[in-house]
């Protein structure tokens, strides 16, 4: 069985997570559901960093001694996790007694081999970077990452022979092309080593400075520099060196970064392992930096994102996909609440949630909601091509850490699904019974609907769960063969009779914003239950679900009033005689309603993205028909129809029993 080992950087926990951690951990989760949908037998792993001068200040600043610091903040990573569905197979933190042993050991291994030597250095030490700068390294004297300036030290210390594997390290990024990826970031590294000389690493800290870190198990004077002890975390995990999971999935070990930890990740992790006899990792994964206005994320701007709330205002899910379709992977991106509202009402809503409801409702209609068995179940040519060509593209690229391209790609059947399904009109198929046909095409839309769900998983994994279980597959279908494969969709499957997954939503208000419980209190268990119970209703908690006047909380609803007030509403039962489709509005259905009168009303209702119209035609609705007649888009509306959103869907308020049309509801 092929083996896949992910790990995310260890987070220091000098601050609590923020979207860019929260950022790496999903990507990774993805990568590792991924590869588990691929049948590959996968381990993925997380953690906190919690030795150095930087958390031994950051707890000085919180009062508190280090080791009940590091205990605070690494709980708070650990929290977070499960509430962003991270499904981490271990979580490490540096100052567990098996990380120490680890460190010291292979300390001690590169030590015998005669790689550690003892010399003096005087140098430019970034406490931000927590490491010595080279000259070259500094922009007018000062660290270009952190904008302070570095403090000269000179000491004794232990340094690692780092430059004696400077030309091996440069033949294997060469000889091995997606070592480093993306290209941009192998191309940084290698004109690094070809332009300049490798310097040795200073790997120790005497204690008379630092004393909370790893003792160098030759020299009691020192502690381990807090960088060569992160890096083996990667290896402490899997229990190096004779443990079963390190010959298992050392060999498939890919790491997750981000371009601030580039060069201890591509320069001294590799020249360590070469140096204790280690394989190199198979590939070094770097992403970009997630930007708020243009600017960098951090504590001290004030800028920084809370991903509980993010989770909790929008979903998990929408948060999660947005992720990772809006950042290239490998480029900077920018985080705005309003380019997560535009992905989620675009690509979510619009063209996926849509989708999926129609095609569900249809089958209710044409099917009595079970999947139907085609005759010629082989499928369109041209809509198995699309699928397998979408499908195809989006496990390679998914593959290849291009996520946006992947998700893309997929889209590409969602959308060439919306032209199909217009194109094949089922509806009218239905009309003039081509029931052959109809079942062909709606088989057709099934199958591809299954496909994109079993695609999503890894990135959605509640919602794409919950489309799988609308379809009525049952478990979770892996993606080894998912872009040949056809007619895995079994006929006779009941259907949901709606699906709304993915209401549209609308930027909430500053005011509702405020109002919105999220994580801002610090209370993180709680909150994020609620929010992942509440995916399909979350909009009534946050931003507004717009064509959903039923979802507001009972909060919200007015207070009492007078049976007078009651009075003046006239309810009544109508029959819808036709439906059409605004032609300027997507949401919006223009309803001929008959009361009895002389003529039919007319009702511009938002409802198009719950029922066809095929769907509503011929209904017994309830009309509140002395609303003020208004025009909407263009088109007169004359009276409101009642509905009510649940778990599954839209209903239709109505009689139990048909009803004349017009008769009053009191
Ligand atoms: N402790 C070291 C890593 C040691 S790994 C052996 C460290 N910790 S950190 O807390 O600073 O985390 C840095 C990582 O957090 C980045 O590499 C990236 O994964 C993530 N991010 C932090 N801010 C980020 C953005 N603004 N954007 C994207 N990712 C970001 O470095």
């Amino acid at each position: 069985m092929e083996r896949f080992y992910i790990t995310t950087p260890i987070y220091y926990v000098n601050a609590v997570p923020h979207l860019g951690h929260a950022y790496t951990t999903t990507v990774a989760d993805c990568m590792a559901r991924f590869n588990r949908a691929m049948g590959r037998d996968a381990y993925f792993l997380t953690g906190t960093d919690e030795h150095g001068d930087k958390i031994v200040q950051a707890a000085e600043k919180s009062g508190l001694t280090p080791r009940a610091y590091v205990d605070e903040i690494s709980g708070h990573f650990r929290a977070l996790w499960p509430e962003l569905s991270i499904s981490n197979d271990d979580f490490i933190r540096t100052t567990e007694p098996r990380h120490v042993r680890v460190v010291q050991k292979l300390l001690q291994q590169i030590y015998d081999a005669g790689d550690i030597y003892f010399g003096e250095y005087g140098g430019h030490y970034c406490t931000g970077c927590e490491r010595f700068l080279t000259e070259k390294e500094l922009v007018d004297g000062l660290c270009p990452d952190h904008k302070t300036k570095p403090e000269y030290i000179a000491e004794k210390n232990y340094f690692f022979r780092m430059s004696k594997y400077q030309g091996w390290l440069l033949d294997h990024i060469k000889a091995n092309p997606d070592f480093i990826r993306p290209e941009r970031y192998r191309s940084e590294v290698v004109s690094m080593l070809e332009m300049g000389v490798l310097e040795d690493l200073c790997i120790s800290r005497p204690k008379s400075r630092l004393t909370w870190g790893i003792e160098l198990p030759f020299d009691t004077d020192y502690v381990c520099y807090v960088w060569f002890d992160a890096l083996v975390n990667y290896l402490t995990a899997v229990d190096w060196p004779d443990g079963e999971k390190f010959g298992r999935y050392w060999p498939a070990v890919q790491h997750l970064v981000a371009k601030d930890i580039l060069k201890p990740h591509a320069v001294f992790w590799p020249t360590m392992l070469k140096a204790a006899g280690i394989e190199p990792y198979k590939h070094l994964n770097v992403h970009g930096y997630w930007l708020v206005k243009e600017t960098k994320m951090s504590k001290s701007l004030g800028n920084v994102v809370k991903p509980l709330d993010m989770s909790w205002k929008y979903g998990l899910d929408t948060f999660r996909y947005f992720l990772l379709r809006e950042m290239r992977f490998g480029n900077d991106a920018s985080f705005s609440e309003e380019a997560l509202v535009a992905r989620r009402n675009s690509d979510l809503a619009n063209d996926l949630g849509n989708l999926f409801n129609r095609t569900l409702s249809m089958a209710g209609k044409y099917f009595g909601s079970r999947v139907p068995a085609p005759q010629d179940a082989s499928g369109d040519e041209d809509l198995r091509g699309l699928a397998a060509n979408a499908v195809g593209n989006f496990v390679r690229l998914f593959g290849e850490c291009n996520f946006s391209q992947a998700l893309e790609s997929l889209w590409e059947l969602v959308r060439g699904l919306n032209k199909y399904v217009d194109a094949q009109a089922p509806w009218a198929l239905f009309k003039e019974g081509k029931t052959e046909r109809l079942a062909e095409v709606m088989y057709g839309m099934l199958e591809c609907m299954r496909k994109v769900a079993a695609c999503l998983v890894p990135v959605m994994p509640q919602a794409a769960g919950q489309m799988l279980e609308q379809l009525g597959v049952m478990g979770t279908p892996g993606l080894t063969d998912e872009a040949d494969a056809w007619g895995l969709l079994k006929p006779g499957n009941v259907l949901a009779q709606a699906s709304t997954l993915f209401p549209r939503i609308e930027l909430p208000a500053a005011d509702d914003a405020a109002a919105c419980p999220t994580s801002a209190k610090g209370e993180m268990g709680g909150k994020g239950k609620v929010a992942k119970e509440a995916e399909a209703a979350k909009p009534a908690a946050g931003p507004k679900a717009k064509a959903d006047a039923s979802a507001k909380a009972p909060a919200e609803a007015p207070g009492e009033i007078e049976f007078p007030d009651f009075q003046k509403l006239d309810l009544r039962v109508g029959h819808v005689t036709s439906v059409e489709r605004h032609p300027d509005a997507d949401r919006l259905l223009l309803v001929q309603v008959d009361l009895g009168e002389e003529r039919p009303r007319q009702v511009v209702a938002g409802l198009a993205e719950f029922f066809t119209p095929e769907d509503l035609a011929g209904r017994q609705v309830v009309l509140v028909a002395n609303l003020k007649p208004r025009k909407l888009r263009g088109h007169e509306s004359q009276g409101m129809i009642l509905a009510v959103r649940t778990e599954a869907g839209m209903e239709l308020l109505t009689a139990s029993g048909s009803v004349a049309p017009g008769s009053k509801v009191s």
